[in-house]
Parts: structure tokens; C-alpha cells; sequence
């Protein structure tokens, strides 16, 4: 039997005044919303140190292979002016998307002219630098390497001896001599001649060398080249025979202590596409904060989601897919939110955006980017305003300040794909006393270029890449590897 409900006119009212207090909260939560930040955070900084740099470890779980990913700064291994570095950072962080631009633009109208004063900056000599800041160790031959992750680029290379020019790296060079497992790529192979579409270069054959040789930019005046090899790759105990990397013999740039690179983009030759056969085509990963011994993970596997410890369901948005942009994973972007505000822009600034591991700071089209400025600097008020750094035009002086509440950043893609940015990275500190900190977006020069979402924006999701279904998945996850 039912019991008949009865409610004394005391609970009603007491229900109503609840629901109505529960309305005005979510109005004031969707309204300014905002998270609370320490300051501090924004510092934190790797401690140097023998006990710093624990080199990262993998594992399989679940028929998933979980790969601990760190911040590079971890493995440094000599002591820097922090302040220099992190501004250093943004102007290498801009030749870096000059370069994407130039790069696309040559694809996309398919013109050979090549503009080589912007694509090949020199690099100044003697300077360390923090660009591709996210690192793994995986096996190659019977040697530990340890490569920065990268998703703009397809691929992968270490160091090798003998080197003609290599940068200074920690832990012995690749030896392909005492490796019977290697294997030099042939000039007249198919895939010596996939090296154009991955690294926009072609082969370089010379008549009585049988090997094929590759060339890589990376636009910042960094670069790779050498001979295009085949080895076993190996990692949390899985081994990949036969995977084709390149044994670089000149080398140069930003990638100091690391033995190279690992390519994730989308071509041919990338590192996914390669073990494509076991994984699927699909990996994801958690890209962890600066702070001291925080982990991330690089998760490769086609059934890996149980090893996701994602908080918010993943959402997934498609890739759009340019032929002629083989390398990068493109995105629609449909809307962003500030502090709960929809930001109003033209759908034509809206659109293609690449996700990028390489990039740091998010670039947007002038006329989005001045949107989100005028909403943040307006629900951001009170704070003495500071001189702009770089390509960062809206700073701070938050000295004296322990906790600030920062206007929460959402970006919206297709199919109602939500990337929430974590509290840590909307504002980049370029002064380590908080005298200058700065909203961590920036502004593309032209509406018509590409804009790209970096990982100082990327911090604390779990973001999804399945190349065979053509899809990214975004959910919130404060990033671990245990
Ligand atoms: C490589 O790393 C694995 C896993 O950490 C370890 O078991 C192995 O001994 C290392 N090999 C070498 C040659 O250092
Ligand atoms: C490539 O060249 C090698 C010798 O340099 C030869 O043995 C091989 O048959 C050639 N392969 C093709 C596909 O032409
Ligand atoms: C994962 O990928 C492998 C290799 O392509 C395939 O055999 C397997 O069916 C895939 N599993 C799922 C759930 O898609
Ligand atoms: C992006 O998504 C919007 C909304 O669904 C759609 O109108 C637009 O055509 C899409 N843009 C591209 C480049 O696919
Ligand atoms: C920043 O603010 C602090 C405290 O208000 C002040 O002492 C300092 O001079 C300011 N620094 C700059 C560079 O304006």
C-alpha cells in the first residue's frame, strides 16, 4: 500500500527556500564562475638534484600500456636562471607556431615557395631551452631512451653514434653498430620514400650510399638529421620489431638531456601508425603540472579506458581530416566560455584548430583572442596590471597575493566536447616573484591562420587521439601514474 505523502506547511517551505538557494548558486556558479588558484602553484619549480630525475617507468595493465610521462624540467641537469627560462620558452614557443604556419600554408596551397628567412631561424648557440616539455622511456635495442613526446610531428628519432654533432645528452648514445637488431632503411624503399609527407623533407640519396637519409626541422632553428633506421621498440613489456625511427648523427636544439623525439602525429610514419596492428591507432594522455615529482601517463591501446582515471566522462569530438595536413590532428572549435560567459566571435575565427603536445601556449584567431581577453581582464579586476612579455599581452602584479580566484576557461568542439582548462593553466608566471603574470593565450597575427591548443592548456585531461575512427575525447583527470 502507498503511503499517502504529507508534507507540513514548515517542510514545504523549507524544500522551496532549499531549492530556490540551490537555483541562485548555480546561477552565481554559471555567472563569474571562478577557481581558486595558489599562487605558489604557478612556481612551482623541479628540484635539481641527483633524486630529480628518476627516469620515467611503464607498465601494462588491462592489455593497455601505461607510460609515465614528467615534465623535462625534471631531468635537467644543470641549474638555470628559472625566470630566463620560462620567458625563453615563449619566444621559442613562437618560432615554433611561425614555423607551423609557414609550414601549413606552403601545404595547404601546395606553393613551393619557401620563405627561408622565416622557416629557418638559426639558434642562437649556448641556448637551453624548454619547448617539447613532456618525456618518456621506452626500449630501443637493449638500450633505455628517453624522448620528448610530440603530436606535431610523425618521426621519431634518438641520437646516435657515431654523431658528428650531437647535443649533450644524458645516459650513453644509441649504438646501432652493437645492436644486431638493426637495420638501415634502403634509398629505394617505400619507406625511405614516406619521409615528405612526415617531415616535409624529402629523402636525401647519395649515389654509392644505399641508406636513406632524413632531415627534420622542428622551426624553432632545431633539427635532426641522419639515416633512417629499423629496430625493436620496446615498452611495458611489449616489443615492436622492425619499427622505423631515425639514427640521428646532427642534431641540434631544444631537446638537451633527452636522447630525442617520439612522433605521434598522424602520418605514415609516426609512432602510432607504426604499431597500428597492436594498439589500434589509439593512445591518450595526462599531461602533469610543473610541480615537483608530478606524473602524467602516455596510455597506447585500443581498450585502455578502464586504465583512465578520468573524473569526467570522455567526449569526443571529430578530427577533421586534410590530406594535405597528414601530420596534424585539426579540430572544429566551436565556442569558448569564460568564467561561465560564452565568448562572442564569428564563426569564421572559430573552426580548425590543431591539438598540439609541442606547442605551449594556445594561440587564437585576433578577433577570438581579443574576445577572451576583454571577458577575462573584466571578471579578473582588481589586481595591478603589469607589462606585457612576449606574445602574452595581459599581465599582472600579483606579488603579495597567496590565493587568487581565476575566471575558469572552457573550450567547446563539435559534438559537445568540452575541454575544461585546469586552474593552473590560464595564468603562466613570467616573473618568479608574481610581479608579472600573465593570461597563458595568445593571439595569432592573422584571423586566417590555424589556431592551436598547447599543452600549458592541456594540463590534467585525459585527451584521447583514435586515428581509426577519426576522433579526439576530452575528460577531466588530475593526472598520476600509480
Ligand atoms: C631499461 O628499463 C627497464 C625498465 O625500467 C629495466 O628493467 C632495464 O634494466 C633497463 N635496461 C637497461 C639496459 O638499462
Ligand atoms: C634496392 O637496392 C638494393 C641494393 O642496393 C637491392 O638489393 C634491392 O633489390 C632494391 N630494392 C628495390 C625494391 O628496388
Ligand atoms: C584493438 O585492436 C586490435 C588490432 O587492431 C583488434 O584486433 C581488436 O579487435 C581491437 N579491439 C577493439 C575493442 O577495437
Ligand atoms: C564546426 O561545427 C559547426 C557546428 O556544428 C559547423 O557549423 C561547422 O561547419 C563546422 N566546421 C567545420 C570546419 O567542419
Ligand atoms: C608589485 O606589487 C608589489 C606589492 O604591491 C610592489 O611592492 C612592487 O613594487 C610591484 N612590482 C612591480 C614590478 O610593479
Amino acid at each position: 500500500m502507498a503511503r499517502a505523502m504529507a508534507f507540513s506547511p514548515l517542510s514545504l517551505f523549507l524544500v522551496s527556500l532549499y531549492l530556490i538557494i540551490i537555483l541562485v548558486a548555480n546561477g552565481v556558479h554559471s555567472f563569474g564562475e571562478k577557481k581558486t588558484l595558489k599562487v605558489q602553484k604557478l612556481q612551482a619549480k623541479p628540484q635539481l638534484g641527483p633524486q630529480a630525475c628518476l627516469l620515467p617507468e611503464s607498465r601494462s595493465e588491462n592489455g593497455a600500456i601505461v607510460m609515465e610521462m614528467k615534465y623535462r624540467g625534471h631531468c635537467s641537469t644543470t641549474k638555470h636562471d628559472w625566470n630566463r627560462r620560462l620567458q625563453k620558452q615563449l619566444v621559442f614557443d613562437n618560432l615554433r607556431v611561425r614555423w607551423m604556419q609557414n609550414w601549413i600554408r606552403k601545404l595547404v596551397s601546395g606553393s613551393i615557395e619557401d620563405d627561408v628567412s622565416e622557416t629557418q631561424v638559426p639558434l642562437t648557440s649556448g641556448i637551453v631551452l624548454q619547448t617539447l616539455n613532456y618525456i618518456v622511456t621506452v626500449g630501443l635495442g637493449s638500450q633505455n631512451m628517453t624522448v620528448i613526446v610530440d603530436t606535431g610531428s610523425d618521426l621519431t628519432w634518438v641520437q646516435c653514434d657515431p654523431c658528428k654533432s650531437c647535443y649533450g645528452q644524458q645516459g650513453p648514445l644509441f649504438n646501432p653498430s652493437k645492436s644486431p637488431s638493426y637495420q638501415s632503411v634502403l634509398c629505394n624503399s617505400t619507406t625511405c620514400q614516406s619521409l615528405l609527407p612526415a617531415t616535409g623533407n624529402s629523402e636525401t640519396c647519395e649515389n654509392n650510399i644505399p641508406t636513406c637519409n632524413y632531415m627534420v626541422n622542428y622551426g624553432d632553428g632545431s633539427y635532426s638529421n641522419g639515416e633512417l633506421g629499423m629496430e625493436h621498440l620496446s615498452f611495458g613489456g611489449i616489443s615492436v620489431n622492425n619499427f622505423v625511427f631515425g639514427c640521428g648523427k646532427n642534431n641540434k636544439g631544444l631537446f638537451g638531456g633527452t636522447s630525442g623525439l617520439m612522433g605521434l602525429g598522424r602520418s605514415k610514419l609516426s609512432m602510432i601508425s607504426q604499431t597500428d596492428s597492436i594498439f589500434g591507432g589509439i593512445f591518450s594522455y595526462c599531461l602533469p603540472t610543473t610541480e615537483d615529482g608530478a606524473s602524467g601517463s602516455l596510455v597506447m591501446g585500443n581498450e585502455s579506458s578502464s586504465v583512465f582515471k578520468n573524473v569526467t566522462p570522455i567526449v569526443y569530438t571529430r578530427m577533421i581530416l586534410n590530406p594535405q595536413l597528414s601530420t596534424f590532428y585539426v579540430l572544429n572549435l566551436t565556442g569558448i566560455n569564460v568564467g561561465g560567459v560564452a565568448l562572442q566571435a564569428s564563426s569564421l575565427s572559430l573552426g580548425k584548430v590543431i591539438i598540439d603536445s609541442g606547442t605551449v601556449i594556445t594561440r587564437l584567431a585576433p578577433s577570438v583572442y581579443k574576445a577572451l581577453k576583454a571577458e577575462f581582464s573584466k571578471q579578473f579586476s582588481g589586481f595591478p596590471s603589469a607589462s606585457g612579455f612576449s606574445i602574452l599581452d595581459t599581465c599582472y602584479n600579483l606579488t603579495g597575493n597567496q590565493e587568487v580566484n581565476v575566471p575558469t576557461i572552457r573550450m567547446y568542439f563539435e559534438d559537445n566536447a568540452e575541454m575544461n582548462v585546469d586552474v593552473t593553466g590560464i595564468l603562466y608566471m613570467v616573473k618568479e616573484d608574481a610581479s608579472q603574470v600573465c593570461l597563458a593565450l595568445a593571439s595569432l597575427s592573422d584571423e586566417y591562420e590555424m589556431g592551436i591548443i598547447g599543452n600549458y592548456q592541456q594540463r590534467n585531461q585525459r585527451i584521447v587521439y583514435d586515428i581509426k575512427q577519426s576522433k579526439v575525447g576530452f575528460g577531466g583527470e588530475p593526472c598520476g601514474f600509480s
